[in-house]
């Protein structure tokens, strides 16, 4: 059995253009997938039809060998839920928000204290969800998803507005449990967070995925290594094959450095997408 199978699912939010247009893929029991696109690509889009936040105007998205048009609030615990810009309740505190969570599924208070300590937010417990900073809600939401240990975690832009060393140790909690079994679909628009994450990626664009294959796989197939030379306080990239430039630069001997490095998944999507993952570019 697949853990989430997605057939040709389409949707628009205006009849006119489709956010999410006739995508299908399939993702494995244990697997950490990820769709990897610019602002306005469709991802949260997607989640939401994965999820059953929006309801596709084509119907066909099998989790766990169940049939979403079909699924209950008992099969609902299997899945969990967390949104770049999700609904906390503002006037609760974050324990409260979770406790209300945990009450729908039956779940026990240790299990919240489990979770709030695991995501490093137990000592704000007691504080309004409101006067929670960006990455602090970002945790808190996603303790509300971990809180039902569900063998399925939907994950919009996980770090999201989290300092570098808190949205690292975030990722470390997600590793571990997928460690555990635990299959993750996971949408973002930064490169490195899908390198660390995924076993594979597609690349997202226009509603549209262009290209699905693991991080390693696109490297051997599309990415080009480079030799970097420092010259004063520029760096110059060239090329493995262009030797001609190679050695005029050597030659030159002006530089004070030279690196090799490996293609990016940044500079393989704008390769194979034909635009980059930020705004404006
Ligand atoms: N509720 C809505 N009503 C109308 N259009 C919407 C709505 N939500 C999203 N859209 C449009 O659908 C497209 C995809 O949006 P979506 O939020 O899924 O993108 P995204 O890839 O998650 O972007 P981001 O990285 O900024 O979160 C965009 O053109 C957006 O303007
Ligand atoms: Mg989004």
């Amino acid at each position: 059995m697949k853990a989430i199978e997605v057939k040709n699912l389409t949707f628009s939010y205006d009849r006119k253009v489709n956010a999410v247009d006739n995508i299908s893929f399939t993702v494995e029991k244990g697997e950490v997938f990820g769709f990897l696109g610019p602002s306005g690509a469709g991802k949260s889009t997607t989640i939401k039809l994965l999820t059953r936040l929006l309801m596709p105007q084509v119907d066909r998205v099998f989790i766990l060998g169940q049939d979403m048009a079909k699924a209950d609030h008992k099969f609902m615990r299997k899945i969990g839920i967390s949104f770049e810009n999700d609904v906390l309740y503002p006037a609760l505190t974050g324990y409260e928000n979770l406790y209300f969570h945990a009450k729908l599924y039956g779940i026990n208070k240790q299990e919240i204290k489990d979770v709030m300590k695991t995501l490093d937010i137990w000592d704000a417990r007691d504080k309004l969800a409101s006067q929670y900073s960006k990455g602090m809600k970002t945790r808190l939401v996603l303790a509300r998803a971990l809180v039902t240990r569900p063998e399925i975690l939907f994950l919009d832009e996980p770090t999201s507005g989290m300092d570098p060393d808190i949205a690292a140790y975030v990722r470390k909690v997600l590793k571990d449990l997928n460690k555990q079994g635990t299959t993750m679909f996971v949408t973002t628009h930064d490169m490195h967070e899908a390198e660390q994450l995924c076993d594979r990626i597609a690349f997202f664009n226009s509603g549209k995925i262009v290209d699905i294959d693991t991080p390693e796989s696109y490297k051997k197939r599309y990415g080009e290594s480079r030799i970097l030379f420092k010259v004063d306080d520029a760096i110059i990239a060239v090329d493995r094959k262009n030797k001609e430039e190679l050695l005029r630069l050597i030659e030159h001997d002006q530089w004070s450095s030279i690196h090799s490095r490996e293609a990016t998944l940044e500079e393989i999507f704008i390769k194979v997408v034909g635009r980059g993952l930020k705004d404006g570019e």
